[in-house]
């Protein structure tokens, strides 16, 4: 037996007025234009998620348009450990890298400096997701970034978003091949200089037997700064927590450390 739904994530047509905005917003600035915003997937404290009918030439049905609300700025955003484990963008435009703290904290000041640090974090996330997209990982097929809008492949259907592993109860035979296509899909953004760094139960979508990676908005680059080995960790942790209800047991300390030697090396602490 396949996964049941234990809760369903709320759907209605509130908020219609927004979803016009979001259709105005989607009809100005992407080629393919002409969608229409079905229902609200999602409303959360820092972005609602719309389903959308998707223009044809897109090749899929329907699209996510994930919005974040205005001048947004994550409080965990602002931890230092991610903000100087990427590439972010100053009021200019210029890219400020990693190690440039006064030039992060300057930029920081002003309303239109944080505006471009918000867009330059939403930039990130869709440039992630397209990274890893392109290597095959088990991510949304992102289609645009518009501002504080990212479009992408929509999973589940009309009505009826795929639900978070979160909110399903797995099938005994499906958690270990579900546990391994996981760790699969962290290994590849490993390999690929990205990790998800705010993985869990409920960043990933469960739909029809599969499972979809989400949310890469805290992603990090452990080119950039290896302090991010403790994130890299933390994600196999609770990936691992959350199979071992299924019986999954594996020892996430070795997987941490086997994972990381591969692809970056040394572990930070014992280098
Ligand atoms: N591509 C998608 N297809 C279907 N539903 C999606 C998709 N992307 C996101 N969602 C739904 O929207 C929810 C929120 O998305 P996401 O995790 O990316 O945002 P978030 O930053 O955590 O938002 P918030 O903090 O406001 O909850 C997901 O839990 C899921 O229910
Ligand atoms: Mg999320």
């Amino acid at each position: 037996m396949k996964a049941a739904l234990m809760s369903s994530a709320g759907c209605t047509n509130r908020r219609m007025k927004s979803g016009r905005a979001v259709r105005h917003l989607i009809q100005r600035c992407w080629r393919p234009g002409a969608i229409d915003v079905l229902h609200e997937a999602h409303g959360g404290k820092e972005a609602t998620v719309y389903c959308c009918q998707a223009h044809p030439s897109t090749g899929v049905e329907y699209l996510a348009a994930k919005i974040y609300r205005p001048r947004m700025f994550r409080s965990l955003r602002n931890d230092a450990i991610y903000r100087f484990s990427r590439v972010q963008r100053d009021e200019q435009g210029q890219a400020e890298h990693g190690n440039s703290r006064r030039g992060s904290a300057a930029t920081r000041k002003t309303e239109r400096g944080r505006a471009a640090q918000v867009a330059s974090w939403i930039e990130y996330e869709y440039q992630t997701q397209r990274l890893l997209y392109a290597h095959g990982a088990n991510v949304p097929r992102p289609f645009a970034q518009i501002g504080n809008a990212v479009l992408m492949e929509y999973i589940g259907a009309v009505g009826d978003p795929a639900p978070r592993l979160n909110d399903v109860m797995l099938a005994q035979e499906e958690a270990q091949p579900l546990f391994e296509c996981i760790l699969r899909n962290v290994e590849l953004a490993l390999s690929h200089g990205r990790i998800h760094a705010d993985l869990s139960a409920y960043n990933v979508l469960y739909w029809q037997g599969t499972v979809t990676l989400i949310d890469f908005a805290q992603a990090v680059d452990p080119y950039h700064n290896s302090d991010v080995f403790s994130l890299f960790a933390r994600d196999i942790e609770r990936t691992c927590q959350y199979f071992a209800r299924y019986g999954v047991n594996r020892d996430a300390h070795e997987l941490v450390r086997k994972i990381w030697t591969y692809h970056m090396g040394p572990i930070p602490e014992l280098a």
